[in-house]
């Protein structure tokens, strides 16, 4: 699973499973009983018989510890280990994450812009299931295979992109925007950019080169959309260590570990704080935590006991 500098991948292995994953989540948040965002086409992009082995990787992954008796009890060694990724705060976070960025392409249709990039589109069903006014254009960037499985399987169901809606197969590490142009991407008009479930999975400097390239291809008035992943180092290193140990436990009992999305991440310094970034650069940028945003919503949010303190990061170009 361990990444390399111009590794490739397919819907059903490595980053492309994380994208299968976060689509099972919002699959089971439109199927709940009172969901926050609907997303019709998940459940048929989740469900092909190509995908599951990795729906049986994610559902191992999600799965809780077996109650022995001995979690919980004062003395018991075991209960510190328990650090199952519990499967209903994923979806509850995936819920507020998609409701948040639909919000923010609502805002920017509003505001007049009529050109979208999805920036590692994965299973993104936006281009088919947003509002999009007439003349709007989806650029959806991400690995090929990943975009073609999109695209076929969408097309067994019958379903129509709402918006002009342009794959383009290539990889953030590459020279996207040039590929990007080619599909017909105006850079003197404004854009509304997103980089969702993105971040960790590049390289830090191929982050970089990613930001400049938003800023040296918006129109005035364009808007970009980021979903930062804020680690506590020493929280994240304690919880490394509960997995390490929760995973040769799972895996004494036959059960399989092969899917763990951390393992996928770039681990490198120098990361930016986006809005630090883009303000720097005549952006007004606006940074909402995704604790508050549950709050808001609702939902409970990411678990303290967790490394994790997400934040959404909108910013407009002056
Ligand atoms: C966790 S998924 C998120 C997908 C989508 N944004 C969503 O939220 O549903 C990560 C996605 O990033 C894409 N990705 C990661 N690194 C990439 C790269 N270097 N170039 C293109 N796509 C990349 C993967 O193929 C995968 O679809």
């Amino acid at each position: 699973m361990a990444r390399t500098a111009d590794d490739s991948w397919d819907i059903a292995t490595s980053v492309g499973a994380t994208a299968v994953m976060v689509a099972l989540a919002r699959a089971a948040e439109t199927a709940s009983d009172d969901p926050l965002i609907r997303d019709e086409f998940a459940e048929p992009l989740v469900s092909t018989p190509e995908l599951a082995k990795v729906r049986d990787q994610v559902a191992a992954w999600w799965a809780p510890e077996p109650d022995d008796g001995s979690a919980g009890t004062p003395d018991s060694e075991d209960s510190e280990d328990d650090f199952s990724v519990d499967a209903q705060q994923m979806i509850d976070y995936q819920a507020v994450r998609t409701h948040f960025f639909d919000a923010y392409f609502a805002g920017a249709v509003a505001a007049g812009i009529r050109q979208v990039v999805l920036l590692a589109a994965g299973l993104d069903s936006r281009a088919y299931r947003l509002a999009w006014p007439a003349g709007t254009t989806v650029y959806e960037i991400d690995l090929p295979k990943v975009l073609e499985y999109k695209e076929q399987t969408l097309a067994g169901h019958n379903a129509t992109p709402v918006a002009d809606r342009r794959p383009v197969p290539v990889d953030l590490r590459h020279d996207w925007p040039k590929a990007l142009r080619d599909k017909g991407f105006d850079a003197t008009q404004p854009t509304a950019w997103l980089a969702e479930g993105l971040l960790p999975f590049l390289p830090a400097a191929a982050q970089e080169a990613m930001f400049a390239a938003i800023d040296s291809l918006s129109g005035p008035g364009s808007r970009v959309a980021v979903e930062m992943f804020g680690v506590d180092e020493d929280k994240r290193q304690e919880a490394e260590e509960k997995w390490a140990r929760l995973r040769e436990r799972r895996a004494a009992r036959g059960e399989d570990t092969s899917f763990n999305p951390f393992e996928l991440w770039f681990d490198d310094e120098g990361r930016p704080e986006p809005a630090d970034w883009f303000t720097a650069r005549g952006w007004s940028a606006q940074t909402v935590s995704s604790h508050d945003e549950a709050a808001r919503l609702g939902r409970p949010p990411q678990s303290t006991e967790r490394p994790f303190a997400n934040r959404f990061v909108t910013a407009t170009k002056g």
